[in-house]
């Protein structure tokens, strides 16, 4: 999912579009960058809780002037469940950031995927 995200972003134009995953990146790295998505699996109706503590580091950063998106990956009926908890979170712990578009909530077949038929263009679409 945050492959084909990447994918879309650096198609649009003259971007450049790093992927990290939480355990790998300082949270201080967000003030570099210009724009953040965030992403996360649903974990019990929640998102991944790796990616919460990350965030959870970020509320206390310069992040003024950065605009940002959120996306998710389920597998049940949990459209969007964590996707929202992300946006909400965002909002109001790190409003310094701006939500510029509707979050993206992709499915996957299993807790392995792949991702459902459709998903990688809506995810290309999104980036
Ligand atoms: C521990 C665990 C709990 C999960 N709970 C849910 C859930 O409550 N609702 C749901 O739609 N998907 C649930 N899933 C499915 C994951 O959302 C799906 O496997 C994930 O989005 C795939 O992304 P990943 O490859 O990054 O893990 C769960 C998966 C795991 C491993």
């Amino acid at each position: 999912m945050a492959s084909a995200v990447a994918e879309g972003t650096t198609e649009s134009g003259n971007v450049e579009c790093v992927i990290e995953k939480p355990g790998e990146m300082h949270s201080d790295e967000l003030t570099l960058l210009d724009t953040i998505l965030f992403g996360a699996p649903n974990h019990n109706q929640e998102p991944a809780r790796n990616i919460m503590k990350f965030m959870g580091r970020a509320t206390i950063l310069e992040l003024d002037q950065k605009i940002g998106a959120i996306f998710d990956t389920y597998t049940g009926g949990n459209k969007g469940v964590a996707a929202s908890k992300l946006e909400a979170m965002v909002k109001k712990e790190i409003p310094c950031i701006k939500i510029v578009v509707q979050s993206l909530s992709a499915r996957v077949e299993d807790r392995r995927g792949p991702l459902s038929e459709g998903e990688i263009e809506r995810a290309l679409a999104f980036g």
